[in-house]
């Protein structure tokens, strides 16, 4: 069977996987026109603003989305164009933990997915190639074809393909320019083959043959949850060891630097920290316990959910350890936040450290200060505000308050908490700083950003992760 050669895509889902990925097969393929729907008309439109405010920032996404918009990427809400006009459909929707019934605070919430796999099946009059971009638990691909054969028109033929995304948000743009492999997974029909055959060729205009991996679907789906969890496990396992570090007086960056020179264990992935987030690896990890528990393995549900409570006791040690700190009590005591981000070089702040180290000053009743480059005041109170659904926005707002630079944020304060590693907090004139701060003026360190020496010498009282 001939594989179709695609020569028009939509993606379902303008997100921080929809939006970039396919403006990068955008613009390596020229000759694909490529349409990027979505039902949220304010995030379309910022994708289509005449100054690229695009609606997430990620470096280098502005230059992709500059050469290509208008010319053979398009952005827009009539998702039903889009899949009728289409060869290949990415469904790239939001995939969230399910917050209520069976499964609640595990399973993946699959409505999103649902819904734009039946979409696809009414609206679509011709065969159609979907792939799910989308992070899903494993067999889902066998319920989107269910849904889809049920409702297909006569002679509308659908082959489904699982290509998970790889990509981390920050460097989103490198990693898709220059991705470590590209996995396809399909059904080991022919029509499945020819149809993974399709998608490679898209893939193959700009990544290397050898790094196009073809797999079977469920694998492909479990895949991308076993990465993200070997990944979490990685910084959990980092993070338990820096708690040692602290009681012993061993240096976590000295042990990570140490074991990371075993090549079977490699340097990436071993910084300690506050404690990781993101839209996926709790997520994930999550959906892989559930999964677990469902196929009847409760050992190994409990082997990962072990990652997800280290990453809590993570946090939690650490607004401990400011507490302890600040002489066991920050009632009234003003605290710097730099940082809301999940991590440096986004602006996504979901399940980010920042968020709980907040409220927990908040629990505790200090007064907080929040710097972030690039996350809006409009998403710093609504995170907060979900954070605390009993707490009126007038209350938080009475002890936090958002600061436009990192030294206004720090100005009057008895400490600062670096709780995102963005390049620009290494660089602040820390002299500046600890001249506008309160004495005796401590600095925790979250991200092991700053050289904690140099601050020492300044007069700072420098805490660390990983550090006694
Ligand atoms: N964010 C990451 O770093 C990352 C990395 C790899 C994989 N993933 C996975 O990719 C998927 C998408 O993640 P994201 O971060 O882009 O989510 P997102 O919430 O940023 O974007 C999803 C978009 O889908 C849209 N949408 C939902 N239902 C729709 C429908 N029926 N029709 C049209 N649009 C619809 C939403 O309006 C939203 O804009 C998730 O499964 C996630 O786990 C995310």
């Amino acid at each position: 069977m001939a594989p179709v050669k695609v020569t028009k895509i939509c993606c379902i889902g303008a997100g921080y996987v929809g939006g970039p990925t396919c403006a990068v097969i955008a613009l390596k393929c020229p000759h694909i026109t490529v349409n990027i729907v979505d039902l949220n008309q304010s995030r379309i439109d910022a994708w289509n603003s005449p100054d690229f405010a695009l609606p997430i920032y990620e470096p280098g996404l502005v230059d992709v989305v500059r050469q290509a918009r208008g010319r053979n990427l398009f952005f827009s809400t009539d998702v039903d164009k889009a899949i009728l006009e289409a060869d290949l459909i990415f469904v790239s929707v939001n995939t969230p933990t399910k917050k209520t019934g069976v499964g609640a605070g595990f399973a993946a919430d699959l409505n999103y997915v649902e819904l734009a796999t039946r979409r696809i099946a009414n609206v679509a009059r011709s065969n159609k190639i979907v792939v799910e971009k989308s992070t899903v638990p494993c067999r889902t691909a066998e319920s989107m074809r269910t849904i889809l054969e049920a409702n297909s028109k006569p002679n509308c033929r659908f082959d489904i393909l699982s290509n998970p995304e790889f990509l981390a948000e920050g460097t989103a743009i490198s990693d898709l320019f220059a991705p470590d492999r590209v996995l396809i997974g399909s059904l080991q029909t022919a029509e499945g083959v020819s149809a993974c055959q399709s998608l490679s060729d898209v893939y193959a205009n700009w990544v290397p043959k050898e790094r196009i991996l073809n797999v079977g679907l469920w694998s492909s789906e479990l895949s991308k949850l076993a990465a993200n969890a070997m990944l979490a496990q990685r910084i959990s396992s980092v993070n338990a060891l820096s708690a040692i570090c602290e009681a012993t007086g061993a240096n976590i960056d000295e042990v990570s630097h140490a074991i990371g020179y075993d090549s079977r264990i490699g340097p990436k992935f071993l910084k300690a920290s506050v404690g990781f987030g993101g839209s996926c690896f709790q997520k994930d990890i999550l959906n892989l316990v559930y999964l677990s528990e469902s196929l009847h393995l409760p050992e190994v549900a409990a082997y990962w959910r072990q990652v997800v409570e280290m990453n809590e006791y993570q946090k939690r040690r650490f607004s401990k350890r400011v507490v302890d700190t600040l002489f066991n009590t920050i009632t009234g005591k003003r605290i710097a936040v730099l940082g809301f981000a999940f991590k440096a070089d986004t602006g996504d702040t979901r399940e980010s450290a920042a968020i709980t180290l907040i409220k927990d000053f908040q629990s505790e009743k200090a007064l907080v200060n929040v710097y972030d480059p690039q996350v809006t005041e409009d998403q710093i109170w609504l995170d907060l505000q979900e954070a605390s659904p009993l707490v009126p926005l007038e209350n938080i707002k009475k002890h936090v308050t958002i600061s436009h630079s990192a030294l206004e944020a720090c100005k009057d304060a008895e400490a600062v908490v670096i709780a995102t590693e963005w390049k620009e907090f290494k660089e602040i004139d820390w002299e500046a700083v600890y001249a506008g701060m309160n004495k005796p003026a401590f600095v925790f360190d979250g991200r092991l950003l700053v050289d904690a020496d140099k601050l020492r010498k300044i007069g700072f009282k420098v805490t660390v992760i990983g550090r006694s």
